[in-house]
Parts: C-alpha cells; sequence; structure tokens
C-alpha cells in the first residue's frame, strides 16, 4: 500500500487506513506497569526486557541435534546483493529474472494488446494492475503444492490502482500525485472509472513454461477476471443478516466485487482465498445529524470516510447504481432502498476456485471482517479442524485466528468448512506466554447489553469485538506464515510511527517504529486449535546500529532491511522476508540506508538472513510462490515509479519506467526467477 497519502484529506488516508482503534483496552505497557518496578525498563530500541524476548540462540538447533525436533531447513547458498537504488530487478549471481504478465497484460476475450489508452471492456480482459499475494496451481487441479511444475494456474492479487498511469491518457501534463485524479465538472467520465474497478480483484492465468526456460501465458477457458463489480456470494454467519441488506441483494446474499486484495491465502482443498485489505476508503458516508458526521459503529471503527471517498467511484456523470454504490449516506426509507450497508460487504475473505471459471466468488464471514492482510492455514491433520491465521494491517490492530467447527476429511473437504467454527484475537502477555481470546457472541463482554447482539454482529464489528476482549494492539500486522519443518508461526509487524514511547510493549517494542520487526510463536503443545502458546521476535529490523537478529547480533551490509511485509516458507523451510518502505519514506531520511524495497532469505534456525532480490525504484516487492519442485518463483512487483512527484509527472518523467525502459509508463509485473544451473531457489 501506499503508505504516506498525507496530500489527502485526514479522511482519506485510505491507502494506509488511518488508525481507527480509539478503544481503551490496555496496552501492555499498563499491564507493565504493574509487573515492572523501573519505569524506564522497556524504553529505547533494545531494552533489558525486548532482549529477553529473543529465544536463546541455538536452542531450537540444540533441540534438533538432539534429536528431538525437526530436520534444519534447506541451505542457503547464494551470494548476497547489496542494497540498490537502480530501476532494475538484481538478483544474486547465478540467477535469472525475467518479467511476466505485466499490468495490461491480454489473457482472455478478445485478448486486446496492451495500450495506454485500452477501454475499460479491454482491462477486463487484461492483467488488472498493482499485484500482490499469488498462488501458483499446478494445472492437475488436485493439490495446490503438488503436481505440474512446469504448467499451472497463477492466480493473482491486484491490490488497488494509481490512476494517473492506469488512465495516463487522461491525465498527462497534469500535477497528479499517486492518488486520485480530478473530479471535472458534471463528474467522471463512466468509462474511466469502469476501467479502474476492472484493475482491480483478481486474475486467474494459465502459465507454461516454454522449451528455452521462458513462461508464456496460455489462452485458456479457466483464464479469467474477477473485479470490484463480480457477482458475489456472502456466507457464514453474516449471510442474511440485517448488516448486509441493501438495494442489489435486499436479502443480504449477495454482492458485487472484491477490492484491495492485498495477500491471498490457499485452501487444503485446492482453492484460492482473496483477502480485502483497505477497502473502507472506497466508500463514503455523508450521514450526518445536527451538521456531524454520524456513522454506524460499522463504518466509523474501519475509518469509512465522510467527505469524499478514495478515487470518487461515487462521483460518475450520470450516475447509475454500479456507482452510487459506493456512497453508503443514508438516503432512503429503508436500507434495501439505498447503500447505506454496502461497506458491510466488504472487509472479509473471499474464496475462489480457480479451475472453475463458472464458479461465483464467496465471501466467507466467519474469518472476520477488518483490513486483511491475507490468510495462512495450520498445516491440515485427517480429523481434526482446521486452522487458519490472519493479520489486520493497520495501525494498533490484532492478530486472529479461526478453528472450524467441523473436522477436516481429505475427500470432502470444501469451503462450507469455513462458515462455522470460531474466530479468535490474540493477547501476547509480557512474559512470553499468549491467549487466544474468542470472538463469539453471548461469551464474555460480547453480550447484547454491549451491542453485540448476534454472532454476525460479532463478525461485521470484529475489530469492535477484540476491543472489548482485551486483545494486544500490535504495529501494523502483515503476512503470517507457518515452518512446516515445526508448526511456528511467523507474523510480519510493518511499522507503526504511531505507537508512543508509553504504549511499547515486549511485543512490540519499540516507540514510533519505523523499521518493523517479525513476531512468532508457538501453540500449546504444538497443537493449532490450542488456546495458548509462547512467543518471541525473530528479528527486528533497521539499520546497524538498530537492529537485531536471533542470534543477538544486528543486521549489516548484506541484510539490513526495514518494514517487511510479505514472509513465506518455501516447502524445505526457507523463511522469505519481503518489504514494504512507503513511496514517502523511500530513498529518504532513515530508510535512505535501505535502498529500494527488496526481497530476503532466512534461516529460522540459526536467524542468518540474506538479501536475494532488490527492485526498480518506487515499488515494494510482495507475493511469492514457487513450482512444486521449488525450481521456479515467482515474486510481484507493485507499483513502480510511485515516488514519481506531482510536478516530473505532469513534465512525462518518471521515476521508474520498469520494466518497458525508455520513458514508458511504470506497470507493476510479475517476476518469474530461476537458477541458471536448474536448481532450487535459494541453493
Ligand atoms: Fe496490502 Fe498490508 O499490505
Ligand atoms: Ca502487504
Ligand atoms: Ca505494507
Amino acid at each position: 500500500m501506499p503508505d504516506d497519502l498525507r496530500h489527502l484529506a485526514e479522511e482519506d488516508t485510505s491507502g494506509d487506513e488511518r488508525m481507527s482503534n480509539h478503544s481503551s483496552n490496555p496496552h501492555f505497557r499498563d499491564i507493565l506497569e504493574a509487573h515492572l518496578s523501573r519505569r524506564g525498563a522497556l524504553l529505547g530500541s533494545l531494552g533489558a526486557a525486548v532482549a529477553a524476548m529473543f529465544v536463546r540462540p541455538g536452542e531450537a538447533e540444540a533441540q534438533r541435534v538432539a534429536g528431538e525436533g525437526p530436520s534444519a531447513p534447506g541451505p542457503i547458498g547464494f551470494r548476497p546483493v547489496p542494497v540498490s537504488s537502480e530501476d532494475r530487478i538484481v538478483v544474486p549471481e547465478g540467477y535469472t529474472a525475467r518479467v511476466l504478465i505485466p499490468w495490461g497484460t491480454p489473457i482472455t476475450g478478445s485478448m486486446p494488446a496492451f495500450r495506454p489508452d485500452n477501454t475499460a471492456a479491454e482491462q477486463a480482459q487484461q492483467i488488472g494492475q498493482h499485484h500482490d499475494g499469488m498462488h501458483f496451481f499446478p494445472i492437475e487441479g488436485r493439490d495446490p503444492y503438488q503436481g505440474s511444475s512446469e504448467d499451472g494456474l497463477l492466480v493473482v492479487n491486484h491490490e488497488y490502482i494509481e490512476p494517473r498511469f492506469l488512465l495516463s491518457t487522461v491525465a498527462a501534463g497534469q500535477r497528479v500525485r499517486d492518488g486520485r485524479l480530478p473530479v471535472p465538472e458534471g463528474g467522471r467520465d463512466p468509462d474511466h472509472v469502469r476501467k479502474e474497478i476492472n484493475a482491480h480483484g483478481v486474475s486467474i492465468v494459465r502459465i507454461r513454461k516454454q522449451a528455452n526456460g521462458e513462461w508464456h501465458v496460455v489462452p485458456d477457458r479457466r483464464n479469467r477476471r474477477i473485479t470490484a463489480a463480480t457477482p458475489m456470494e456472502i456466507a457464514g454467519p453474516v449471510r442474511g443478516s440485517d448488516f448486509v441488506r441493501t438495494k442489489y441483494s435486499p436479502d443480504g446474499t449477495r454482492t458485487r466485487g472484491t477490492i484491495n486484495n492485498c495477500a491471498h491465502g490457499v485452501t487444503p482443498w485446492n482453492t484460492y482465498l482473496t483477502c480485502e485489505e483497505n477497502w473502507a476508503g472506497y466508500f463514503v458516508n455523508r450521514t450526518q445529524v445536527d451538521q456531524k458526521p454520524d456513522l454506524p459503529r460499522e463504518h466509523e471503527r474501519y475509518g469509512v470516510p465522510t467527505g469524499q471517498s478514495r478515487y470518487n467511484w461515487d462521483q460518475v456523470r450520470g450516475g447509475g447504481d454500479e456507482f452510487e454504490r459506493f456512497d453508503a449516506t443514508t438516503k432512503a426509507a429503508s436500507p434495501v432502498e439505498d447503500y447505506r450497508n454496502e461497506p458491510n460487504c466488504f472487509g472479509w475473505v473471499v474464496e475462489i476456485d480457480p479451475f472453475n471459471p463458472n464458479s461465483t466468488p464467496v465471501k466467507r464471514t466467519a474469518l472476520g471482517r477488518f483490513a486483511h492482510e491475507g490468510v495462512e492455514f495450520a498445516p491440515v491433520r485427517e480429523g481434526r479442524p482446521i486452522v487458519a491465521y490472519a493479520g489486520d494491517d493497520a495501525v494498533n490492530e490484532y492478530i486472529y485466528k479461526f478453528v472450524s467447527a467441523r473436522p477436516y476429511h481429505a475427500a470432502t473437504a470444501n469451503g462450507s468448512l469455513l462458515d462455522e467454527g470460531t474466530l479468535y484475537v490474540a493477547k501476547f502477555n509480557p512474559d512470553g506466554t499468549g491467549e487466544w481470546l474468542p470472538l463469539v457472541h453471548g461469551q464474555g463482554p460480547l453480550t447484547g447489553r454491549n451491542g453485540f447482539r448476534s454472532q454476525a454482529e460479532v463478525l461485521v464489528n470484529t475489530r469492535a469485538a477484540a476491543d472489548a476482549v482485551g486483545a494486544t494492539k500490535m504495529d501494523r500486522p502483515e503476512w503470517i506464515a507457518v515452518d512446516p519443518r515445526d508448526g511456528r508461526v511467523y507474523c510480519t509487524l510493518t511499522n507503526n510511527t504511531r505507537r508512543t514511547p508509553e504504549q511499547t510493549d515486549p511485543a512490540n517494542p519499540r516507540p514510533r517504529s519505523q523499521f518493523g520487526h517479525i513476531i512468532r510463536w508457538r501453540e500449546a503443545n504444538d497443537d493449532h486449535t490450542s488456546t495458548r502458546f509462547t512467543w518471541d521476535i525473530f528479528v527486528l529490523a533497521g539499520p546497524p546500529n538498530d537492529s537485531r537478529t536471533l542470534s543477538g547480533q544486528p543486521l549489516g551490509p548484506d541484510n539490513i532491511f526495514a518494514c517487511p511485509d510479505g514472509l513465506w516458507f518455501d516447502k524445505d523451510g526457507r523463511l522469505w522476508i519481503q518489504t514494504d518502505i512507503g513511496e514517502a519514506e523511500q530513498l529518504r531520511g532513515a530508510l535512505a540506508p535501505f535502498g529500494n524495497n527488496q526481497m530476503l532469505c532466512a534461516n529460522p534456525v540459526t536467524g542468518e538472513i540474506r538479501r536475494f532480490l532488490t527492485g526498480p525504484r518506487g515499488q515494494e516487492i510482495t507475493g511469492v510462490c514457487t513450482t512444486p519442485d521449488g525450481r521456479t518463483m515467482f515474486i510481484n512487483v507493485q507499483h513502480p515509479g510511485a515516488t514519481t512527484s506531482a510536478e516530473d509527472y505532469a513534465a512525462g518523467r518518471y521515476s521508474s519506467n520498469w520494466p518497458d525502459g525508455g520513458n514508458s509508463i511504470p506497470r507493476s509485473a510479475t517476476v518469474v526467477i530461476t537458477k541458471n544451473d536448474g536448481g532450487v531457489i535459494g541453493t
């Protein structure tokens, strides 16, 4: 996401959702006050209490040597690359990186070629903008991690858009930054808005490895674009509730579109989950009482704007239902005559069957409503519940896990397993233990008396429910990854410059954290359904004088990084870390030493980290997966050129011209990485 949209009005800083957690549930600091006599014990970046939260280096290794622990992760064999400010991809010696499916690549229908002035209808047949989470599904369609390593469906999220590049022939010569385009007299051109809507969502595209080692798009009946307008089902406890009844779906069972699709998940039954992150800003609610905004809790707690929406999709010449739905202002006598409930249809995890082009995507409401980064499943066990973890990426928000009510059976498992179960939120205790607190109607404070009259009301107001039970406010939880070797769960906490010194705690130890860290936990008895866990900090990111790895050493030239975001374990247990320094900070101030956003590879046992890749200018590196054999890796480059100033844009100078070069418009794209000797990536 753009981490800074300061040029927009305060209420519109929706790219990086504004802080909306004003709950009084305690920061750890308050808890700690009761336990620590020395008030200053946790201040500063590396206080003694923080150091204690690092597992003793070698502890896990010693376990392994004793034959009790899991096998060591696969070797990390490449030579690290230096930080970079160049406008290109850099990979280690012996590796090759090639561009695949940049924004605008035709994949379906009449296969219209990319042109800067493509119409909305053409965009709907092409790869969307701003690639994010993704997965390679082997073409056999049976198992998400087994099968062909040369032929498959690549499923890619498109998180958001940069209108000045999406509609460059409209914006050319104007001073526009990376937010919205100005609204002309009489409203926006409907085809421009439709193009923006169609550049969102998810792409499903068949790709195949050629004899020369390059990957190409293959025309296929399963190639598909899902956009911010695609009809979807609502499933789970919120389906049919009053919260989602709209003019489009008076019975509250359907909605249109998915937006701000950040990271993803892959179900054990071979479907794709796309996660709605910074969706609140796409709407506007101008309802007022006594000339003051009057928003329901389910809008206010998520930061739905009261003045102007992120891209002005409600401000369209001639109007029409497809655009008016982004205006959640109460206008009519009843909720089924307007779109006051439209924002309640967003903030969910959406299930897509990539192998069935006629399937309707399904919003799985039991997994909660928040700024979903991604969703990560624990390994499944026959006859046991499924468990999925998810972070809410906004300042001072929470980490969640879902445990299904019904057991998993490989022969019959499907998406309905995600419709019944318990959603928990994490509380990280200062002593290195933690608890999963259930968000269940009728339990604890989640009663009608406190405004939670049903499980639907709990889920639509997931954040408020988590506030009520006393969850721990985190430094913007991003991706979560489960170590296939020992089941430990890792979560990137990207940064949090709003945390005051008084609000620090052992799990979020740095005030005004610009650099972020990675936390990890182990469930009690190594059972992912447990309600207790122990945790420690895997790495504090930052420069050499303000960082710490598992071995107690600081980061150095081979591995300094900041703002960890993407996080993924390969099948051999290497941990891949991707960074997202916001465009306003890249190559500036305290973030300057880190260069362009990058990807690193870590050994979770020793804590060793090496820089594997650096990206072009202005972008973030995100999305990572490999073919089942581990010999082809796919990553995404999102929003190259986002650091272009308004003045430079008007002059036709972009901070990046990647990947096409020359003076071209920058385009988000997937990058295919192979090892020249045909080996496993990372070795
Ligand atoms: Fe979409 Fe939190 O990154
Ligand atoms: Ca992200
Ligand atoms: Ca991010």
